[in-house]
């Protein structure tokens, strides 16, 4: 979609929205349904880019892959085994379709992965993971090569660090090994995977975007369908800098009305605490706050690449190595800023919520990566937003909210 986002800002933010599946859980489903011999039915998926790029992976390599309204099937039927270089380098993603197609094919190619320049992102302990269990891998410049001419087979590997990718690229491996993976996680191979319906889990980095939003711009936002106990380590920040949070077993309340204070020294870490993802929206917040704050992002190296955008909108930052240092200032101004990757991006968009006057973000790719209708939720919950595309493009105006209709 691109195009930038034209955000007046300063108007507090008030409705419901419904919290739509991760992206995260999606995108590791449809690389899973290359191992099933029946059709898998995904359900109420979010249209982002990343699920799109997924589709040309599968589609590549011989599955039928479509959209059937919000739901999408794959009758999984791999018969190639090269991931389409173009769309495996433009999502770091790509990397969890190729243990699926080792597994079934017994080789795969593609090139290394892409996605938000983060930090370094190596894909080592895939990789090594992968050879414990029977694979060969070959790297030549950016193309990757993996064989298991003797099948992949069960191994107990220890990963250096807990990594989500690599976790789940050897998941994906042990389920159709033979012999018995363990580990934290154990799993049994077996021959034979089905089809099935299944919905995948909601987006708590959506969720925590929303409630970041609220906290930056005042007022009152109920998110629904997620369960707040997913994004628990968020909404306790968000309490201790002054918003009024109430929980439910699938819902959260965020309402912020006077002063938002600054809330110290915040890590991340690895789950359940607070995520990598939620940090440079949770420093967005921490921007309209009038006393100090610093996050630190334990686990990717370049997490603030924000920050000259929030220097931009006249906040008082600065970066030193993996911590962002926030100072209060007055009040944010509307600024022009470019999305650097995707939550940065949406990081941007909270500050241009919350600043006096018009802002313009550019390079909204990285956004539309991980946010289905963004313009749209927002604009539903009071937000002046709306998708200003180039000359000759069609322009996704603002839709009235619901309780204009
Ligand atoms: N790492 C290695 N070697 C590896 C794999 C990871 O050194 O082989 C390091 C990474 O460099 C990083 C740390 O381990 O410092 C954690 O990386 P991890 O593998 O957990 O991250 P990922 O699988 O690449 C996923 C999400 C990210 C999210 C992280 C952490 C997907 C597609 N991406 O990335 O989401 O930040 O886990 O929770 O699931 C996003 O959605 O914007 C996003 C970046």
């Amino acid at each position: 979609m691109g195009g930038d986002l034209i955000i007046t800002g300063g108007v507090p933010l008030n409705g419901t929205v419904h919290i739509p599946a991760a992206k995260n859980s999606v995108l590791p489903l449809l690389a899973a349904s290359l191992l099933c011999s029946g059709t898998v039915r995904l359900l109420a998926v979010p249209q982002l880019a990343d699920v799109d790029t997924s589709l040309v992976l599968l589609r590549g390599a011989g599955c039928a892959a479509r959209w059937q309204g919000s739901d999408i099937t794959v009758q999984s039927m791999p018969s190639v085994c090269r991931l389409e270089p173009e769309a495996a380098a433009r999502m770091r993603a790509s990397i969890l379709f190729c243990a699926p197609l080792l597994a079934r094919l017994g080789r795969v190619e593609t090139v290394l992965p892409g996605g938000c320049r983060i930090g370094a992102r190596p894909i080592d302990l895939h990789l090594s993971g992968l050879a414990q269990m029977g694979a060969y891998c070959c790297e030549e410049g950016t193309r990757l090569i993996l064989t298991a001419p003797a099948g992949l087979h069960g191994a107990d590997i220890t990963l250096g660090f807990p990594s989500v990718g690599a976790t789940e690229t050897l998941l994906l491996a042990a389920v159709c090994a033979q012999g018995a993976g363990t580990g934290t996680v154990r799993v049994q191979g077996r021959r034979v995977l089905y089809g099935c319906s299944f919905a995948p889990m909601a987006d708590r980095i959506v969720a925590s975007t929303l409630a970041c939003a609220c906290a930056a711009a005042g007022g009152r936002v109920e998110l629904t369908g997620c369960a707040p106990a997913v994004y628990a380590p968020l909404l306790e920040i968000l309490a201790q800098m002054g918003c009024g949070i109430e929980t439910g077993p699938e819902s959260a309340v965020i309402v912020r009305s006077g002063a938002l204070h600054g809330a110290g020294r915040v890590f991340t870490g690895v789950y359940p605490a607070l995520a990598t993802d939620a940090a440079p929206l949770l420093a967005a917040a921490m921007l309209c706050a009038d006393s100090v704050s610093s996050i630190e992002d334990v686990v990717f190296e370049r997490r603030f690449a924000c920050a000259d955008g929030f220097a931009a909108f006249g906040a008082d930052v600065r970066v030193q190595q993996r911590t962002l240092h926030i100072r209060p200032v007055r009040q944010l101004q509307g600024a022009e800023a470019a999305a650097p990757d995707l939550r940065g991006g949406a990081a941007l968009v909270i500050a241009a919520l919350a600043a006096r006057g018009r802002s313009r973000i550019a390079d909204t790719g990285h956004i539309d990566r991980g946010y289905a209708c963004f313009v749209q939720m927002l604009t539903e919950l009071g937000a002046q937003i709306e998708r200003e595309m180039p000359c000759g493009s069609t322009c996704e105006k603002k839709t009235p909210s619901k309780k204009q209709i």
